[in-house]
Formats: C-alpha cells, sequence, structure tokens
C-alpha cells in the first residue's frame, strides 16, 4: 500500500516540532473566542438565570430586569422564531418550561456590560412548582428512570460458561464522573452583517452543528450561518455537544437587537451548568479457569445520562465495545442503559466512554487476582487477545501481537522485576508507607462508531507566489492538529513548514463537518489536506515535467523544490513552477476528501467492524500510600505507547503524558459531590469551584516520567502510517489506580482482595487501607466496616 510517493523524500511529518500556537500560548497573546468579543464594538453581554431547584415548574416574570440600566433585552421562549432546542433530540429545550436540574439557565438577560446583564439576571422573578427529582444513578434505577436506547453486545453464551467456571465471582463496580475544566470556558460571539448574514465565533469542536443547532433556532438556512472555531482553550469532549446551545443564544440576541452578542460562562456557571464525564454503575459476574483465564463475563451498565440524551448513547456504545479492553473474553453478555437524572447533561470526555467500559475489566481483574492466587501482572498478560482473535462485537483485532510485544518491552525498560524486589522489601521494613508497582494495557479502537462521522474536507489554495493556506474541517483544543496537518501539508507538497499557513476552522470553507473528536482528527482532516495537496502536485507535476523535461512521475517535490529523478543539477524551486502553472491557466487550489474506507457497524444489534484500527499501549505505575492520611504519590511512571509512525513525536507525547496525568485525575483525585439531601438545595454541585473539586496539577506529575513511543509501527490504514492518539493514553492511568490497590492490600495480611472506591481519593484510600489492615474480606464496605470497628 505504501508508495515511494508516499513517502517524499524530505518528510516534514515525523519530525519534532513545537505546537504552532506554542508561542503565542506561553506568552498570553493566543487569540480565544472571548478576546474575539472584547474587541468587538458595541457587543452586549448575555448573562443567565439559573433555576435554583432540580426539578420544577417554572413561572418566570422578566419585567424587573428593564429597570436596571445597560439591560437591553431580556431572551424568553417567546423570542424563538424557528426551534426552541439546543441539540439534537428535540429533547433540550433551549428555554424550559420545567427547570431539569440546579443550574439550568431559563432565560438570558441582555446587557451593555457584563455588570447590568448580571444585576438585571438578579431581578427576574421565577416562580418554582418543585416536582420529584432523582439525583444519582442509584435513585434512578429503583426509579426506574432511563433514556433512549438499550444496547447490548453478546458473544457466545455468557450465562452458562460463568456458571460452569471453576472461579466464579461477582461484584458491583461503580465510579464517578469527572469534570472537563478546560481552562477556556464555554464561550460564543455572534453578530449579522448588513446582508444579513450571520458569523459566529464559537468555542466549539464541532462547527458544523453548531451551526446547524444556530439555523435551527433562528428558522433559517444553515447556508445563512458561518460558524468560525478559532482555537479552543481545551475541549476534551465537553465542546463536542454542548456550545450549540450558547451560541444560539448568542445568535439569537443579535438578531433581536442587532448588535452583536458575546456569551462567556464564568467557571461556576460552566460547573453548574454543563455536562460531564458520565458516572457508572455496574453489576457483573465472571468466570475463570485455574490458570486465570477469563471464561465469561456478565454485566449491567448504567450511565447517568443527566437530564438529556446528548452524546450518551454513542458514550454507552463505546463503553459496551470497551469493556473487553486488552483480553479475550470468548462469552460476553454485556448489557448497556442510561439512565435519566436531574442533572447537567453529561457528555462526551475524552475516551468518549472507552474508560468507563474497560475500568469494568480492569477492576475485575484487580479484584479477583489475589482470590485466584495469580499475580495481577500475569493475570492480565494470560488474558490478552492472541493474533486472529476476534472483538466481541465481531471485529478482528488487528495487530494484537502488538500488547504482547509492548508489555514485554516495557517489562524490560521499566526495570519491574528488580523493583518489584525492592518494592517488596521495602514494604517489609515499612510499616506505614507501602509501595507497590503495576502494569496495564489499553487497546482504544479508533474511528467514530456512527460510521458517517468516518468522512473529513479541506481546501487548500496555492498563491500565485507559491505560497500555500490549509483549511481543514477540524479544531485546534491545544492537541496540535492544526500543526500536524501543517506538517502533512508541507510533507505532501514538498514543502518547508514556514512555507504552509493554516486558516481558522469555518464552516463557509469546509461545510459538513465531523466533530473533531474520537481522536481521529488528525486521520480525517489529514487524509482531506493530503489528498487536496496531491491533486495540486499532480497538476504541478505535468507543469514541472515540461519544464525538466521528463515525465510527470519522475518530478519529485522536496526542501521547497521541484526536481526530476535521474537529473541532479536541475531544479526549480516551487514558486517558479506556481508561478508557471498560473500563466498556463492550472487550477492551483483544490478540495480534498477523505472517507475512511472498511469499516461498518449495525448500533441495533451491536455487530460490526466499527473501528479501522486499534491504539495500544502500556504503563507501569509506581505508587506510595500513607496509611495513616490515605494520601497517595505517584513516584515513576514508564510508557510505551502505540500511534503508529508519529506524525509530530513532540505533540504525541504531549498528548500521551496529558491523557495519562488526567486519567489519573479522573482515578484518584476528582470528586464531583452533589447535594443529595431533601432541603431546599437538593440537586446542587457541591463541588463548584476549582478549591473544592481537586484537579491534577504540578505538584501531582510523576516525580520520574518516560514516556516512549512504540517504535517500527506503522498503520497502513492511516495518514502517513500513523495512528491517533488524542484519547488511548487517558486509559493508560488505570495502572496507577492498580498500583494504589496493590500498596493498600500490603497494609493487610497476604492475598486479600482490595475493593477500591472510585474516585481513590485519599479519604476513600484512608478506609481502605483500615480494612485491608483489619483483615477484611473482599465484599465488605470498607468504609461501613471500619466505622462499626470505632
Ligand atoms: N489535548 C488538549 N491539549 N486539549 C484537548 O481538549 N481533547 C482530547 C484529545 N487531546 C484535548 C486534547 C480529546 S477528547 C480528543 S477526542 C482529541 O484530543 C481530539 O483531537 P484529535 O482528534 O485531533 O486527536
Ligand atoms: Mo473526544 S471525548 O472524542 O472529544
Amino acid at each position: 500500500m505504501s508508495t515511494l510517493a508516499d513517502r517524499p523524500a524530505l518528510p516534514v511529518v515525523g519530525i519534532r516540532v513545537p505546537h504552532e500556537s506554542a508561542q503565542l500560548h506561553v506568552t498570553g497573546t493566543a487569540m480565544y473566542t472571548d478576546d474575539v468579543a472584547a474587541h468587538t464594538p458595541g457587543v452586549l453581554t448575555a448573562w443567565p438565570v439559573q433555576s435554583t431547584h432540580a426539578h420544577a415548574h417554572v413561572r418566570i416574570d422578566v419585567s424587573g430586569a428593564y429597570d436596571v440600566p445597560g439591560v437591553v433585552r431580556v431572551l424568553t421562549a417567546d423570542d424563538v422564531p424557528g426551534v426552541n432546542d439546543a441539540g439534537v433530540h428535540e429533547d433540550e429545550p433551549l428555554f424550559p418550561s420545567v427547570a431539569q436540574f440546579f443550574g439550568h439557565a431559563l432565560v438570558w438577560v441582555l446587557g451593555d456590560s457584563e455588570e447590568a446583564a448580571r444585576l438585571g439576571a438578579e431581578r427576574v422573578t421565577v416562580e418554582y412548582t418543585p416536582l420529584p427529582s432523582l439525583i444519582t444513578v442509584r435513585e434512578a434505577l429503583e426509579a426506574g428512570s432511563f433514556q433512549g436506547n438499550e444496547r447490548t453486545v453478546s458473544r457466545g453464551d455468557a450465562a452458562s460458561a460463568v456458571r460452569d467456571s471453576p472461579h466464579v465471582f461477582e461484584g458491583v463496580t461503580e465510579f464517578g464522573g469527572q469534570e472537563h475544566f478546560y481552562l477556556e470556558t464555554h464561550a460564543a460571539l455572534a453578530l449579522r452583517d448588513s446582508e444579513g448574514q450571520y458569523f459566529v465565533q464559537s468555542s466549539s469542536q464541532h462547527p458544523s452543528e453548531t451551526q446547524e443547532i444556530v439555523a435551527h433556532v433562528l428558522g433559517i438556512t444553515a447556508s445563512e450561518v458561518t460558524v468560525q472555531s478559532l482555537r479552543m482553550g481545551g475541549g476534551f469532549g465537553g465542546k463536542e455537544m454542548q456550545p450549540h446551545g450558547f451560541a444560539a443564544i448568542a445568535a439569537l440576541g443579535a438578531s433581536l437587537t442587532g448588535r452583536a452578542v458575546r456569551l462567556r460562562l464564568n467557571r461556576t456557571q460552566d460547573l453548574t451548568m454543563t455536562g460531564k464525564r458520565h458516572p457508572f454503575h455496574i453489576t457483573w459476574k465472571a468466570g475463570f479457569d485455574d490458570a486465570g483465564h477469563i471464561l465469561g463475563l456478565e454485566a449491567a451498565l448504567t450511565c447517568d445520562g443527566g437530564w438529556s440524551l446528548d452524546l450518551s448513547e454513542p458514550v454507552l456504545a463505546r463503553a459496551l465495545c470497551h469493556v473487553d479492553n486488552a483480553y479475550w473474553i470468548p462469552n460476553l453478555l454485556a448489557h448497556g442503559r442510561v439512565a435519566r437524572t436531574n442533572k447537567a447533561s453529561n457528555t462526551a470526555f475524552r475516551g468518549f466512554g472507552g474508560p468507563q467500559g474497560a475500568f469494568l475489566i480492569e477492576d475485575i481483574l484487580g479484584r479477583v487476582a489475589p482470590r485466584l492466587g495469580i499475580d495481577p501482572l500475569e493475570l492480565r498478560a494470560r488474558n490478552f487477545y492472541q493474533p486472529g482473535q476476534t472483538a466481541p462485537y465481531g471485529q478482528v483485532v488487528k495487530d494484537a501481537e502488538r500488547l504482547d510485544d509492548i508489555w514485554t518491552q516495557l517489562r524490560a525498560e521499566s526495570d519491574l522485576d528488580a523493583r518489584r524486589a525492592e518494592i517488596a522489601a521495602f514494604n517489609a521494613r515499612s510499616p506505614h508507607v507501602k509501595r507497590a508497582l503495576a502494569m496495564t494495557p489499553v487497546k482504544f479502537g479508533i474511528s467514530f462508531n456512527f460510521a458517517a462521522f468516518n468522512q473529513g474536507g479541506a481546501l487548500v489554495h496555492v498563491y500565485k507566489d507559491g505560497s500555500v493556506l490549509v483549511n481543514h474541517g477540524g479544531t485546534e483544543m491545544g492537541q496540535g492538529l492544526h500543526t500536524k496537518m501543517l506538517q502533512v501539508a508541507a510533507t505532501a507538497l514538498g514543502l518547508g513548514l514556514h512555507q504552509v499557513r493554516l486558516a481558522p476552522t469555518r464552516t463557509d470553507k469546509v461545510p459538513n463537518t465531523s466533530a473533531t473528536a474520537a481522536s481521529s482528527g488528525a486521520d480525517l482532516n489529514g487524509g482531506a489536506v493530503k489528498n487536496a495537496c496531491e491533486q495540486i502536485r499532480d497538476r504541478l507535476a505535468r507543469v514541472a515535467s515540461r519544464m525538466l523535461d521528463v515525465d510527470a512521475e519522475d518530478v519529485r517535490f522536496g526542501g521547497g523544490y521541484v526536481t526530476a529523478l535521474g537529473k541532479p543539477t536541475q531544479r526549480f524551486s516551487f514558486a517558479e513552477v506556481v508561478g508557471s502553472a498560473y500563466l498556463q491557466r492550472v487550477q492551483l487550489f483544490a478540495a480534498g476528501y477523505y472517507r475512511t474506507e472498511g469499516i461498518h457497524w449495525d448500533a441495533r444489534v451491536m455487530q460490526g467492524s466499527p473501528f479501522k484500527y486499534y491504539a495500544y499501549g502500556c504503563s507501569a505505575t509506581e505508587v506510595e500510600v500513607d496509611g495513616f492520611t490515605g494520601a497517595t504519590r505517584v513516584r515513576r511512571v514508564d510508557i510505551v505507547h502505540d500511534v503508529g509512525d508519529s506524525l509530530s513525536p513532540m505533540l504525541d507525547i504531549g498528548q500521551i503524558e496529558g491523557g495519562y496525568v488526567q486519567g489519573v485525575g479522573w482515578l484518584t483525585l476528582e470528586e464531583l459531590r452533589w447535594d443529595t439531601s431533601d432541603g431546599p438545595t437538593r440537586g446542587r454541585l457541591e463541588t463548584q469551584s476549582a478549591s473544592t473539586y481537586k484537579l491534577p496539577s504540578f505538584s501531582e506529575m510523576p516525580e520520574d516520567f518516560t514516556v516512549r513511543l512504540y517504535e517500527n509501527a506503522r498503520e497502513t490504514g492511516a495518514v502517513y502510517g500513523s495512528k491517533a492518539v488524542g484519547e488511548p493514553p487517558f486509559l493508560l492511568a488505570f495502572s496507577a489506580r492498580e498500583a494504589i490497590r496493590e500498596a493498600v492490600a500490603a497494609f493487610g495480611p497476604a492475598g486479600r482482595a482490595v475493593e477500591l472506591p472510585s474516585p481513590a481519593t485519599p479519604e476513600a484510600v484512608y478506609w481502605a487501607v483500615r480494612a485491608a489492615q483489619q483483615g477484611h474480606a473482599d465484599g465488605a464496605d470498607p468504609r461501613l466496616a471500619a466505622a462499626g470497628a470505632e
């Protein structure tokens, strides 16, 4: 598949270059949505009136707001000319008549200044008629409150396989959600020009869908709305579907007032109004043979979708497709449902359900290893997929041998066996502080399960002077997609990186784009950029063949020059060939297109080959647990991760480090708490600032952190042999959780299983240590057991 032409003489892909905006980021000069808004003359500011009930009918009187000087307009349901809905399922009224969660935005006040809008919002009166509310997933389960479709992944006969297994275990696995905490909160700016065309700058991972929703709400066509996503200060999935309503509010305001409207959530508004990673409640039963091979698994997964569907169904589907993680499960029955609760609508978050699915099997293996009497390291490796085996949904696990290979490499490079011996010696002489070292693998499927999203577009212009401007459909959120696209364009046209420029992502340049999500930004848009550049290059090759007097196939582009095979002394600059092409009336721009071939998926029965390929990786984490406080410290991390042939090694390593640390945050620090009492603030998010929601910061970075890219890893199916990198490394964090589990176990008698709540906060770890010290068996709630012993 790889042709010579596919690998130019002087590629710019694969080279270590910094992020294209790195200098702007670190000097504070990069422009974000609200910076653009701040420079817009006459701009109005929008401010929400948020519900103070978890669930209630509302009667709203906005008249008081108009007494505040500077209040220009209050936006309500009566103002919507089109559809009063912010989502794609018609279940998300933009202006609700029933508040569905504590913090739900009911109406929006527009003011000349932020202060005017805020004071105006305080003068809006809301009469609440409270309704019963469901806050936790357990409450939803008891009440039978679900939404959307149930899904099942099934292979073989899980029930009899489990029943007939020599070793059967069952349990409940629960874990919390996660706040995105992107540095830039949700923001939009909308204006209408003199021709009636709307321009919306939105901090959106999915500008085309933002455009669609704005058009729906305004009752106009998509062609009347242009959405631009300049760059985001982080998205992490939180800006895949949730920006639309905010953009629609700004656009509605612009349509009614004729002025530009700016909307930027402050941190508390963002935390209380927008959805998070889905927490899950899972019941399971698993069977193993004497050697520790998994024979069967039955699992019922319930994720907490919040008040509306948003992306809950596809998140659940990805979770169900990742309950196997890296392991061969011959008989599986995994059933999934989306609970409906009175909370903000949960949404995409790095991994998109994948981490939640894989959590289950990693939790099971960590819990049962001591009871099987098998080293967890050994138990994991014994169950790895072998070449030729298929995933439970029917897809062949391509390159499965990489699991063993990466595992073995990491085990050697992290000096694992010697260090485990040292740790055992340390633990033997250290009664109050224990250490452990655990390794976990990841296998992550790349492509959107929804097949139609697997397409990308680009528009590449070459100007007469030989300079190049690249437009593509992907958005930049810090992950480095734009840098990679510049590298792809430079490589395809045989130019230096300085000879190509990138334009902001806009729906009037490339239409009908997919969300920049599922880690496939570089695959899809890179395929499209390469396609556009190759069209231009092929046209230029014909022009150059006449200039060089050779066949077009023998023309080569590299380093900014155009040369011919066998004529080493003759060359033209790229600009010279371009100038000549223009005079000969050769088209110097091209629309590029890419669609992922060979994937298919039946969402109803959850069978097919939804993924183009899998990304693999393994991590080894050493932790230290303080038995007095429950505090944990990550001492050392080693990772080997498969990104194919890296498009941009420095960026990829940054993604792996960032993904890992974000995963450790989810599993060990970040705890979302809601008021679950029956009091007046039931349903209120209690962790609504950085002082109560603990994020990983510089001080939580592993002291010793080594990331290696798996070598000779060419992926034939994707652009220049690369693989997606954005999400899979998030799942590498499981080794930190498993190391904590093993360190906690070291406080108690050998061979005992440890149940660890998630997140494994210091508080949770403290109680787990107490339970281990008292030798409680698996199954006991460590908190109850410890409390009872007081
Ligand atoms: N990296 C940074 N710095 N900021 C982000 O918001 N989002 C992650 C990942 N890495 C994110 C990030 C998520 S959820 C995805 S799906 C991918 O980047 C999206 O970008 P890609 O498809 O270009 O990898
Ligand atoms: Mo990422 S959760 O697919 O935006």
